[in-house]
């Protein structure tokens, strides 16, 4: 997959039927015209994923992702949803590795590991999160945490297999919590990423994969981070659940 400018909007745990189909609806009604080259993923509840991937059938810029996905393959994992099944109802991207079932739900670098198997093995594209807490920055420990974050999921991949991921960048103390990092602050890290994927993979896979950050994005600081030259677009959580504000921040990824 070669580098490309993307917006994904992580719903979390938010929406219920009926307000998910309105929020998915008002989106796509907004972008339709939008004609510019940015790729839009939406990320609902697992529960929504089937209604939503056909309503955006007939829109290539607009895709459907999942926010999750069992590191096993099928079986007695009761509540469970394999990357087979997410893949069966038109998910094209799981999310992976977000800092919130990083830390409530016990994931571990080893079982993401597992998790990004079976998303490649499943056709789905991993969105692998990455990110530092704030004592880590406090400490200037901010680069060899992401970079052991990376490395202990990532870097078994083929290179052909490790094409297919986008990374997202996200500062655990700038989610859900109105502290942005700062353009600087997003752009080093992200050149540090591309760097860490260049000695592994080499300038051409490291030049071309997606590096996305995401905390607190919201359209007054969206055009800022996007003007890094190492920021391809962004992981939106809070702004993603107003369609005005998700729409917004897509249009200033052009
Ligand atoms: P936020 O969440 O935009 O609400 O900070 C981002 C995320 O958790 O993906």
């Amino acid at each position: 997959m070669s580098r490309q400018k993307m917006v994904v909007g992580n719903w979390k745990m938010n929406k219920v039927y009926v307000e998910g189909l309105v929020l998915a609806n008002t989106v796509m009604a907004q972008l339709q015209q939008f004609r510019e080259d940015v790729k839009v993923v939406v990320c609902p509840p697992s529960i929504h994923i089937q209604t939503i991937a056909s309503i955006y059938r007939d829109y290539p810029q607009l895709s459907v992702g999942a926010q999750n996905c069992s590191h096993h393959a099928s079986g007695a994992y009761t509540g469970e949803l394999s990357a087979a099944m997410l893949a069966s109802v038109g998910a094209e991207y799981v999310i992976l590795g977000h800092s919130e079932r990083r830390t409530h739900f016990n994931e571990t670098h080893q079982e993401l590991a597992e998790k990004v198997e079976q998303a490649l093995q499943n056709k789905l594209s991993p969105i692998f999160c990455c990110g530092e807490p704030f004592d880590k920055r406090e400490a200037n420990q901010q680069e060899a945490f992401v970079q052991q974050q990376i490395e202990e999921s990532l870097f078994h991949l083929a290179p052909k297999r490790f094409e297919q991921l986008i990374i997202a960048y996200e500062p655990i103390w700038a989610i859900g919590t109105g502290m942005t990092a700062t353009p600087e602050q997003a752009q080093e890290m992200h050149a540090f990423i591309r760097q860490l994927i260049a000695s592994k993979y080499g300038d051409d896979i490291a030049e071309n994969t997606t590096i996305l950050y995401g905390g607190s994005c919201k359209p007054s600081n969206a055009a800022e981070l996007f003007a890094q030259k190492d920021v391809d677009g962004a992981l939106v959580g809070g702004a993603s659940l107003h369609a005005e504000d998700f729409v917004q921040i897509v249009l200033q990824r052009v």
